[in-house]
């Protein structure tokens, strides 16, 4: 399904990849539905395995961490930046829109994943009930009750943090029968703070590798959220309506993959995210 490359690295000046960003492998769920809305742009993934999780972390660090990270897809020639990482769009994005940016690219962009989600869930939930699952740094820093509450000011939003989802997805353990204990724990906490729910965001980019058991798990009627079309739409929507943007993007259809880990132990693992075999660089941040 994915195409890759070994390309060197362009001059920053020059048109370049979109760069995906997450903490590990989280962001593979996020660029898969890209790659499939837009399947002639180029993609650069940088999974920061090798210090995930994030959702634990403290807000400096994840801020720190998401900063060298976004320099670097910069450096390579990004002019783009996906934070696919609701933790490092929580905790970070706004930070390095209004501070960072215009200091060290005024001309380039960040964007996250939270608000393109939150601007669906007003068609997607019928009784303003919305619960969130996520991890603990994102649900600790209120985005998503913000965000819905500026947009659906009537709606009624319960978060959760989960704080073992994450590690079990990062150990590969997301299909194997230790994560149904955490994977209904979680969901029977979350429906007993609100049974009115009747939407449930899914505000990791991990979790969607935990789906077959949280649709197990999920009382019947309530709709799970998935992020990855509804921010693979909006990217394509905002590249319409930049083309001062889109016209230094290049198109060829591949992906090429960076992580902090030991690619033996990131490939694997992220192939069975994108169903086609993955040959990652290792780089230090
Ligand atoms: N996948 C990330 C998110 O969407 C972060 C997970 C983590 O590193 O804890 O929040």
């Amino acid at each position: 399904m994915f195409r890759q490359v070994q390309s060197s690295s362009p001059s920053p000046s020059l048109p370049g990849a979109i760069g995906v960003f997450d903490s590990g492998y989280g962001g593979l769920t996020i660029l898969r539905e890209m790659h499939r809305r837009l399947p002639d742009i180029d993609f650069l993934y940088l999974g920061d395995n090798a210090r995930a999780p994030y959702g634990t972390r403290s807000f400096d660090i994840v801020y720190d961490f998401t900063l060298q990270a976004v320099t670097k897809l910069f450096d390579m020639g990004c002019h783009l930046v996906i934070l696919a990482c609701n933790t490092a769009s929580a905790k970070a994005l706004r930070t390095i829109q209004q501070n960072d940016l215009p200091r060290i690219a005024p001309d380039k962009r960040v964007l996250g994943v939270i608000r393109p989600t939150v601007e669906r869930v007003g068609e997607l939930s019928r009784n303003g009930h919305v619960g969130v699952f996520a991890t603990p740094g994102t649900i600790a820093s209120e985005s998503y009750d913000l965000e819905i509450a500026k947009l659906f000011p009537s709606f009624v939003t319960t978060g959760h943090g989960c704080p073992m989802w994450v590690p079990l997805v990062e150990n590969g353990e997301a299909d194997r029968p230790g994560a149904d204990y955490f994977v209904r724990q979680e969901i029977d906490r979350l429906m007993a703070r609100d049974p009115l729910i009747d939407t449930v965001i899914l505000g990791c980019t991990h979790y969607p590798l935990l789906l077959p058991k949280i649709r197990q798990y999920m009382p019947g009627g309530v709709q799970i959220v998935e992020q990855g079309a509804l921010v693979a739409e909006s990217l394509a929507d905002y590249l319409r309506r930049h083309p001062e943007i889109d016209c230094n993007v290049t198109r060829g259809g591949s992906i090429r993959y960076l992580t902090t880990e030991s690619p033996s132990k990131f490939n694997p693992l992220a192939s069975l995210f994108t169903g086609s075999p993955v040959d990652a660089e290792r780089i230090s941040l």
